[in-house]
């Protein structure tokens, strides 16, 4: 390089030399190559350091003289050609991508739908039903049916898997794509998070919404006539099984009027959200339902759930997992319409204090119970629904009014009771009934409703079987 640019004060008539130089070099060379860029770059250099005008003069002669060259050369025509067509296709399809984008944004709409949220599995469902399908990438779903006898079958039903489908949907293209959003896992299920993203048509987006609305009504017949059961797992609520058939709260006998004065407390309670509300008052209500085994507390919840249209979430206080902290967590995250149910709760606490003394120390505190039942503020109503065989164990802490406002005894079969199921059983057999009846009082012993149910269900259609085997409920 020191050879081109020359240093400050050199005349110009040395650099004017090397220029004849160069171009005597470029034109005695017969064209090579490397002579021709060397003797280049000193015209180029030139003119900058020359200023006198002549420098400038020479190198544009000396300029055209090189693209002479340069368009006479053919292997640079084609380079240079080639270079051209590159560049220019790059920047055209640069522009096809924009213009695609563009096109894109405009005339498609997306409608995004991640694995936590519920409507994932209705959309997965209703699509492993729709025939307009065009799926070559399946995954497979075991789906359980129970039948109205209680029986369970099992059934395989196919669903799109992780890849792209196109389905047409009331005439409009729909582009489906399930994916699996790399590592990431959903810690509580094993399974790994994802999304399935829809496309269609801008002007057809109001399809969006035709096809969910039809995902969740499906799923919603699906579970109609059915009470979902809830069980805490980790820190959320998880159906329990599948869906059980919603009992009929006729098939509850309990003592006279006790059903229908608990459903009108509820009821009430369900209408009155306003008035809780105007006076700061928490806007819940605590059920305790206390008395001997077999009596009727769950089956009576259970049909309760079943006429109000809700489902039931079962806690276990009893759960050595369980810690005052996700009590609290699963208590204030409750499924919306569900009651919440504690079941046998003076048990829980008798075996805490077991597992304390023995030097178990993880599990719920008493107190960690309290403060979860009240804090359970929620913009929903919450019907909270405990039960027990032993409520003189009971703390009078949590059964103090706020925490339990509704107490019932639902205690063993009254001889209003007796008469009721056995009808119930043995359907028009009055004078049975009351042969039955009469046996029953002449024990003169405490008989539980489950015992009864038990005997009828051993003399199916034979009622004479059951008056005989009456001595039997003795305990
Ligand atoms: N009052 C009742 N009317 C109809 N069926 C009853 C009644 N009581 C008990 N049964 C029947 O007896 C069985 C046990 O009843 P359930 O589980 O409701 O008793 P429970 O009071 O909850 O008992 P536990 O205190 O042991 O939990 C059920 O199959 C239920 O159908
Ligand atoms: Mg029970």
């Amino acid at each position: 390089m020191d050879k081109l640019w020359p240093r400050q004060g050199s005349s110009p008539g040395v650099i004017a030399g090397a220029t004849s130089q160069g171009v005597s070099e470029s034109e005695n060379a017969g064209n090579g190559v490397g002579v021709s860029l060397q003797s280049s770059s000193r015209d180029l250099a030139m003119p900058v350091v020359s200023g006198d005008g002549s420098g400038a003069s020479s190198s544009s002669s000396r300029f055209g003289q090189f693209s002479e060259f340069l368009e006479s050369n053919p292997i640079f025509t084609a380079g240079f050609g080639l270079m051209g067509l590159g560049a220019g296709l790059a920047v055209a399809r640069q522009g096809v991508m924009r213009l695609g984008n563009l096109i894109y944004r405009q005339m498609l709409v997306d409608l995004e739908i991640p694995s936590k949220d519920k409507s994932y599995t209705w959309f997965l469902e209703w699509m492993s039903q729709y025939p307009n399908r065009n799926s070559r990438h399946l995954s497979i779903q075991t789906a359980v049916k129970q039948h109205d006898n209680g029986s369970i079958t099992t059934k395989f039903e196919l669903v799109p898997g992780p890849g792209k489908h196109l389905i047409r949907y009331k005439g409009a293209f729909m582009l489906i794509k399930r994916e699996r959003s790399g590592r990431l896992m959903d810690l509580t299920s094993g399974t790994p998070f994802e999304t399935i993203t829809l496309t269609t048509l801008y002007r057809d987006r109001h399809l969006f919404n035709d096809l969910l609305t039809e995902a969740h009504t499906r799923a919603q017949s699906q579970q109609q006539g059915k009470t979902v059961i809830y069980s805490s797992f980790g820190p959320e609520w998880r159906p329990f099984g599948t869906p059980r058939r919603k009992r009929d709260l006729d098939s509850v006998i309990l003592a006279e009027g006790v059903k229908e004065r608990m459903l009108d407390d509820i009821k009430d309670f369900l209408n009155t959200s306003s008035w809780y509300y105007d006076r700061g008052i928490p806007y819940r209500r605590g059920y305790l339902l206390y008395g001997p085994p077999g009596s009727g507390k769950s089956s009576v919840i259970q049909a309760l759930a079943g006429e109000l249209d809700y489902n039931i979430c079962i806690l276990n206080l009893s759960e050595i997992t369980l810690t005052d902290d996700r009590l609290n967590h699963l208590m204030n995250h409750i499924p919306e319409r569900s009651i919440l149910l504690l079941e046998d709760i003076d048990a829980a606490f008798n075996e805490r204090k077991q597992s304390d003394d023995q030097g178990f120390m993880s599990g719920v505190t008493f107190s960690g119970l309290l403060n979860a039942l009240d804090g359970v503020a929620s913009a929903d109503e919450r019907l909270i629904f405990m039960t027990t065989n032993h409520p003189e164990r009971l703390d009078p802490a949590l059964i103090r009014p706020g925490r339990v406002d509704y107490k019932e005894c639902i205690d063993n079969a009254t001889e209003y009771q007796v008469r009721q199921m056995f009808l119930r059983f043995y359907e028009g057999h009055d004078a049975e009934c009351e042969l039955f009846v009469q046996k029953v009082i002449d024990l003169n012993s405490t008989v539980s409703t489950a015992q009864l149910q038990g005997l009828f269900v051993y003399n199916k259609n034979n009622p004479q079987g059951a008056i005989d085997m009456v001595p039997f409920l003795k305990q």
